[in-house]
Order: C-alpha cells, then structure tokens, then sequence
C-alpha cells in the first residue's frame, strides 16, 4: 500500500503568529494544510492521507476535514504528532499500522503540511522511485552559489555548485525501513539527525533524488505567506 504522511505537527513559530500553527491559516479561500490534503486525493494509488497535528489541534483538523473535503473523510485520518518531524512521522506511521498492520512493501510519501504547491507530477514520481530505492528525497538544483564558513565569520569552502542540491518534501521510504532505523538511533543521534533521509543515507542506504519545483515552497515566515498568496493568483 502507499500512503501519504503529512506533517503538520508543529507549531510556527518563526511565522510569529500565536493564535494558531500556519498550517491552519487561510491561503485564498481554505487553510493551507486543506490546500496540500487536496494534492494528495488527486493521486488514486493513495491508500490513506495520514495528517500528524499537534495534540492541542487534532479536533480543529477534524472540523477542517469535515468542512472543506468531507466527500473524502473516509480516506484522511488526523493523528497527534510528536515533539519533533521524525516523531510525527514515527507516530503517523504506527497510526498506519493500527489501520493495517504493516507490511515489508508499505510505502510512506510523507510531505510537509506547509508545501502546498505540491504536485501530482512530484508526487507520481516519489512513489514510482520510492518502489525502486531505499528512500526518496525531493531536491532542486541550488541557484545560488554554496559558502561554506565552519566559523561564522570567514569562507572556508565555496564548494562546485553543480554537486548541490536544495532538500524539499516530500521523501519517501519503506514504514517499516524507517521505524528499523529510526529505533535504532540513540537518543542524541536522534537529536542530530532531523531530516528523515539523513538517516538513510548515514545508514549506508540508496536515497534517490526527485526532481522537486522551485514553486514547491515552505510557507515559513510571514513573507512566505505573501509569496504564496500571490503564486495562488497564478495557479
Ligand atoms: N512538523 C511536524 N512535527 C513537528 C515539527 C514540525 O509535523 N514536531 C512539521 C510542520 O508542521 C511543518 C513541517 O514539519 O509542516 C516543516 O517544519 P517547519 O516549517 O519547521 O514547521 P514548524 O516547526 O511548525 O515551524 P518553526 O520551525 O518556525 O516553529
């Protein structure tokens, strides 16, 4: 089975807006999180959309479900997330397993709830290339050139930028890869390594490159938001 994993378990805190985590602000007409749920009922090979929320929210993202997409609440299913992105995905996966018990071919496309531009296209290409590796990461080239400064203060590498790609979501793996893996991370490591693919690759697994879209954006700040209100115009 595929599913979908989105990630919506944090709180926002660099949008600098207390009421509510971004992913429920409005974006035109709907949240953004209903904006990127939408993407993924376009693709048919999605058995679930999993949603991590954070606990104090798992009940506002059910009254979403049921207001903007109820024709499809039988296929979304809201989880509390974890304290950070790899706990949310460690507890939406284990939510997957209490629906179906899991399976060695079960793959998750799991994608930033913040990332509404998303498209099938990057979504197609994660499962196809998620079925023929050990994970999945979605990348574009980097535009601007790469200073490395070890210090802060002066340049210590300006490395090819060729060899250099900007990480996006979604990536995607095998469930049961990543719980193996995950689980078997001391508590600092886990600290360390918050990017889901880091594990795969500092485990010695193939983690194959997507072709991500530079409209694929993280709404992040408050001028993300503005960025985005006005990429929706276009869409
Ligand atoms: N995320 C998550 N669970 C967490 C932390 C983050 O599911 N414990 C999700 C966020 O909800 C978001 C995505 O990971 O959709 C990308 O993270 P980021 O943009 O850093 O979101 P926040 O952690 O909410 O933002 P900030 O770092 O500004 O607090």
């Amino acid at each position: 089975m595929i599913y979908a994993g989105i990630l919506a378990g944090g709180t926002g805190t660099r949008m600098g807006i207390s009421n509510m985590p971004k992913q429920f602000l409005e974006l035109g007409k709907k949240p953004i999180l209903i904006h990127t749920i939408e993407k993924f009922l376009l693709e048919p090979e999605i058995e679930k959309i999993v949603v991590g929320v954070h606990e104090d929210w798992v009940s506002h993202a059910e009254d979403l479900v049921e207001q903007y997409v109820s024709a499809f609440a039988d296929k979304i299913i809201i989880t509390p997330g974890g304290v950070d992105r790899n706990t949310t995905i460690e507890n939406i996966i284990n939510r997957i397993n209490e629906y179906k018990p899991l399976t060695d071919e079960d793959i998750i496309v799991t994608h930033d709830s913040v990332r509404p531009f998303i498209t099938l296209r990057i979504i197609k290409d994660n499962i196809r290339l998620a079925k023929e590796s050990d994970a999945v990461d979605t990348v574009v080239e980097a535009v601007d050139t790469i200073v490395e400064s070890t210090n802060g203060e002066y340049i210590s590498n300006i490395p090819n930028r060729a060899h250099y790609y900007q990480g996006q979501t979604p990536q995607s793996f095998k469930c049961l890869d990543f719980l193996n893996l995950y689980n078997s991370l001391d508590k600092e490591e886990k600290q360390i390594l918050t990017d889901a693919c880091k594990i795969f690759v500092i485990k010695g697994k193939k983690v194959a490159l997507a072709k991500g879209e530079y409209s694929n954006i993280k709404i992040t700040t408050v001028t993300d938001l503005k960025i985005a209100k006005s990429m929706l115009e276009d869409e």
